[in-house]
C-alpha cells in the first residue's frame, strides 16, 4: 500500500480533462502536435500551446520538455517522446524508461506535485502494452519512493484495455 502522502492509480479518462497540475503528452520529436493524445491535448490546450512547442526547436526520444497548460484544467505540459517500437532490440525499454524518468525529474524542478500520464508509446509508436506498463509503473514506484514531487500519480487510460493491464500490473507488488 501507498502511504497517505503517496497516490499512484489507474483512471478511465481523458487526460485533457484531468485537473492535476501536469498532464504529459506523448509527443514525437517535432514536438509540434501530430495525432493522438498528442493531437487531442493541443486542441484542448488551444493554439497557444503551439506557438509555445515551436520556440523548443523540437525534443530528442527519452528526453522531455514543458510549456504552461494554457486553456487546459493543467497548469503545465510536460511533452516528452517515447521510442518507436522495433521489436524491442534496439533500446526502446532504456528509452520509455528515459521518458518517465525525465518527466519525473523535470516536474520535480517545477514543484509539481500530480500528474497524470498517458500510456507513452502504445499507441501510433507500437510499443508493446504489458510491457509499457511494467516500466510506466516500475519508474514511477522508484520516483516516489525517493520523496520528492510529484507524490500524485494518475495512469490516464484511454481504454478499457489500457486500463485493466495498469490496473492488474499495479496489483502487484513485484514491479
Ligand atoms: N487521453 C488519454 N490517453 C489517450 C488520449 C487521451 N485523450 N488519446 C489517446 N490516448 P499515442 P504514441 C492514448 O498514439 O504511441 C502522435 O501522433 C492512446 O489510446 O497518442 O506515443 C505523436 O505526435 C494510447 O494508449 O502516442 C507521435 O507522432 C496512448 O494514449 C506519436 O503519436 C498513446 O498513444 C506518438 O505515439
Amino acid at each position: 500500500m501507498n502511504s497517505p502522502s503517496v497516490s499512484i492509480e489507474a483512471r478511465l479518462a481523458d487526460i485533457t480533462q484531468l485537473p492535476v497540475d501536469a498532464i504529459v503528452n506523448a509527443a514525437n520529436e517535432s514536438l509540434l502536435g501530430g495525432a493522438g493524445v498528442d493531437g487531442a491535448i493541443h486542441r484542448a490546450a488551444g493554439p497557444a500551446l503551439l506557438a509555445a512547442c515551436r520556440e523548443l526547436g523540437g525534443c530528442p526520444t527519452g528526453e522531455a520538455r514543458i510549456t504552461p497548460g494554457f486553456e487546459l484544467p493543467a497548469r503545465w505540459v510536460i511533452h516528452t517522446v517515447g521510442p518507436v517500437w522495433h521489436g524491442g532490440d534496439h533500446g526502446e525499454a532504456a528509452l520509455l524508461a528515459a521518458c518517465y524518468r525525465n518527466t519525473l525529474a523535470l516536474a520535480a524542478q517545477h514543484g509539481i506535485d500530480s500528474i497524470a500520464f498517458p500510456a507513452i508509446s502504445c499507441g501510433v509508436y507500437g510499443y508493446p502494452l504489458q510491457q509499457a506498463a511494467a516500466i510506466a509503473v516500475r519508474e514511477i514506484r522508484a520516483h516516489v519512493a525517493t520523496g520528492t514531487h510529484p507524490r500524485h500519480i494518475v495512469f490516464a487510460c484511454f481504454s478499457d484495455q489500457v486500463y485493466e493491464t495498469y490496473l492488474r500490473r499495479l496489483a502487484r507488488s513485484d514491479a
